[in-house]
C-alpha cells in the first residue's frame, strides 16, 4: 500500500513539474520502456547480451548539425532522446564488484553546464535514473573504463555500425563508445554483418527450403562485390544436391560458432516486438495519424491553383506543429501533376499547381510515432473525367486492400487484392492490354508496417492483432507513357493507416475524406487561410 502511495505521489510530482515547464506529459512511460527491455531479455538465448547504440549526430554543414533524432530501437527500449549512449541488456543477472545484481546497464552523455547552455538540457545519470527509471545508469566514460568481458558471452548481438559517427572533443562520444565496444568484443576489422546474416539464414533454414535461400543469396551476391567473393555462399548456391548443401550448412555452422558476434538476432527480436503495438503505442500512433488527417482536411479547404507545392507542404506541417508533433516522420511529398509520378518526390518546388491533381504524402511524428497518409486532390476543386476514372480504380483497389487487412491473412494479401483491381481497371480503360503490364503504372508495394519508423520493423509474416499497416495503392502515368496522351501526368496514390484488430481493419486516417465526392465537398468549405494574405515582396 505504502509503495502505491509513494508511486502515486511521485507520478503526481512529475505531472506537476511537466505542467510547470509547460511540456507535454503524454510520452511513453518508464514502465513501457522497462517492459520492452524485459521482452527483449526473454527472447535472448542463454548467456547472451544485446548491445544498442544511440543514433549519431549528423552534420548538415559547417557547424550546423541536422536536428537530432534518436534511433527508434534505442528510444523504444529506453525513452532516452540524446546522442552518445549505449544500452546493454543481459539474458541473465550479472553481479558487479560490489555484489550488486543487474540485468541491464545504460551509459549516457555526461551533464555539462556549458554544453547545455548552448545545445539544451541533458538528462545525465541522475535524470536517467529518475525520469527513465534505470537503476544502473552511468556516464559514457564509465563504459570505456569498464571491464565488461564481451568474450565471455556465448552471443553478443548488436546492430552493425553505419560508418557515419564522428569523433568530437568530448571524451565519450559515440565514436569512442563504439571503438571501446569493438576492442572489448574482439570485433574483427573485416567483420561483415551482411555475410553473418546470410550465414545465419542458411543455418536456420531447412534444406527443404534451400531454393528460397538460393534466390535470396543470388540477389545479395548480384549487388555486393564483397559477398560475391565468399566461398561458402558460392558453394551453397552452386551445390546441386541436398547432401552437398548440408555439407555447406555444417561449415557455415562452424564458422558462426567461431565468433560470438551476431547482427541478425537483434534485428529479428526487434522486428518481432515492434510489429505489434501496445495500448500506449496505439494512443500515440492514433494521435499522429489524426493530426495528419486534419492537415489533409485543412489543405483541401485552402487549396487553389495558384498555390505552390511548398506552400501546401507548409500548411500540413503547420498543422502538425500546432498539435505538438515535433517532426515529420519522413520528408514531405507534395507533387503536382507529373511530379506525383516520382514516388518519393521531395523537391516540392513547383510554383503553381495549376489544374492538376496534387499528390500529398505526409505524416506527422508525435513522440516518435509517425503517420503516413496520402491524399490526391484536384487543385481546381473538381476532378476531370480522366482524373476521376484513374482515381476510382485506385480507390477500389485500396478498399480491396483494406478489406484484406485481417488477422491471420498473409502480409501479401493487401497487395494481391489491390494489384488485381488496378490491373483490371487499367485493362478496362485500354491503358494496358495484359495484367502483367500493370506494374509499369503501379510499381511499388501496397503495405508496410507503421510505428516508430515510417517503414516500421516487422516480420512480414501473417497479420497479427494490434499491428498498424498502410494500404497505399497508386497509379502513376508519367508524360510520354505508352498510352493515350489524355492520361499523361495523372498520378494518384491513396494511403491510409490501418489498425488490424480481431474485429477487422480499423482505418485510423478516416478523418481525411477519400471518395471523389467527399473530397470535392470538402474543397468547397471555406478556409481560415482564404484571408491570410502576406505582403508582396519586391
Ligand atoms: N511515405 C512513404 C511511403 O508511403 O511509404
Ligand atoms: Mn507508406
Ligand atoms: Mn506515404
Amino acid at each position: 500500500m505504502l509503495k502505491r502511495i509513494v508511486s502515486l505521489i511521485s507520478a503526481l510530482i512529475s505531472v506537476i513539474s511537466l505542467v510547470a515547464q509547460n511540456s507535454p506529459g503524454d510520452y511513453l512511460t518508464a514502465d513501457f520502456h522497462k517492459a520492452r527491455r524485459a521482452a527483449v531479455r526473454k527472447l535472448l538465448p542463454v548467456n547472451s547480451v544485446a548491445v544498442f547504440f544511440s543514433n549519431a549526430v549528423r552534420n548538415r554543414a559547417n557547424d550546423v548539425d541536422y536536428v537530432y533524432h534518436q534511433d527508434p530501437n534505442f528510444y523504444y527500449l529506453s525513452g532516452y532522446q540524446e546522442p552518445n549512449a549505449v544500452l546493454l541488456i543481459f539474458s541473465e543477472n550479472q553481479i558487479n564488484e560490489n555484489g550488486k545484481r543487474y540485468n541491464e546497464l545504460i551509459y549516457v552523455q555526461e551533464k555539462n553546464e556549458r554544453a547545455e547552455q548552448w545545445n539544451g538540457k541533458r538528462l545525465g545519470v541522475e535524470g536517467v535514473k529518475k525520469k527513465l527509471g534505470f537503476e544502473m545508469a552511468f556516464n559514457g566514460i564509465d563504459f570505456i573504463k569498464s571491464k565488461i568481458d564481451f568474450k565471455s558471452f556465448d552471443l553478443v548481438t548488436f546492430f552493425d555500425f553505419k560508418e557515419d559517427y564522428r569523433d568530437s572533443s568530448a571524451n565519450a562520444d559515440l565514436f569512442d563508445l563504439i571503438q571501446s565496444f569493438k576492442s572489448k568484443a574482439n570485433y574483427p576489422s573485416n567483420y561483415n554483418a551482411k555475410k553473418q546474416q546470410l550465414y545465419a539464414m542458411i543455418r536456420s533454414t531447412p534444406i527443404l527450403n534451400s531454393a528460397n535461400v538460393v534466390k535470396i543469396l543470388d540477389r545479395h551476391l548480384y549487388t555486393d562485390e564483397e559477398l560475391k567473393k565468399d566461398d561458402l555462399l558460392n558453394s551453397y548456391i552452386n551445390a546441386n544436391n541436398d547432401r552437398l548443401r548440408s555439407e555447406v550448412k555444417d561449415k557455415v555452422d562452424l564458422k558462426l560458432k567461431a565468433n560470438n558476434l551476431n547482427s541478425s538476432l537483434i534485428s529479428e527480436i526487434m522486428s518481432t516486438l515492434r510489429e505489434t503495438k501496445t495500448e500506449e503505442e496505439i494512443v500515440l500512433l492514433k494521435k499522429a495519424i489524426e493530426i495528419s488527417a486534419v492537415g489533409q482536411v485543412e489543405v483541401m479547404k485552402a487549396m487553389h491553383p495558384n498555390m505552390s507545392e511548398s506552400e501546401i507542404q507548409g500548411i500540413h506541417e503547420y498543422v502538425y506543429k500546432k498539435y505538438g508533433a515535433q517532426h515529420e516522420g519522413y520528408p514531405s511529398i507534395v507533387g503536382g501533376g507529373n511530379n506525383g509520378c516520382i514516388l518519393h518526390y521531395i523537391e516540392n518546388n513547383k510554383q503553381h499547381v495549376g489544374n492538376d491533381l496534387v499528390l500529398m504524402d505526409l505524416g506527422a511524428e508525435y513522440h516518435g510515432y509517425t503517420a503516413d497518409v496520402t491524399r490526391t486532390i484536384p487543385a481546381s476543386g473538381k476532378f476531370t473525367k480522366e482524373q476521376k476514372q484513374i482515381y476510382d480504380i485506385v480507390y477500389e483497389a485500396q478498399e480491396a486492400g483494406i478489406n484484406a487487412s485481417v488477422v491471420g491473412a498473409s502480409f501479401q494479401a493487401t497487395g494481391k487484392a489491390a494489384s488485381k483491381v488496378v490491373a483490371e481497371g487499367l485493362i478496362n480503360l485500354g491503358i494496358i492490354t495484359d495484367a502483367s503490364q500493370a506494374r509499369t503504372y503501379f510499381p511499388h508495394g501496397t503495405s508496410h508496417y507503421l510505428g516508430l519508423d515510417v517503414h516500421d520493423k516487422g516480420t512480414y509474416q501473417s497479420f497479427k492483432e494490434n499491428t498498424v499497416i498502410t494500404v497505399e495503392p497508386g497509379i502513376y502515368i508519367p508524360e510520354g507513357s505508352n498510352c493515350d496522351k489524355k492520361w499523361w501526368g495523372i498520378a494518384v496514390r491513396i494511403e491510409d493507416d490501418i489498425l488490424i484488430t480481431k474485429d477487422g481493419p480499423l482505418n485510423l486516417s478516416a478523418g481525411a475524406p477519400r471518395t471523389t465526392d467527399a473530397i470535392e465537398a470538402m474543397m468547397k468549405q471555406p478556409s481560415p487561410l482564404d484571408d491570410f494574405v502576406l505582403p508582396k515582396l519586391d
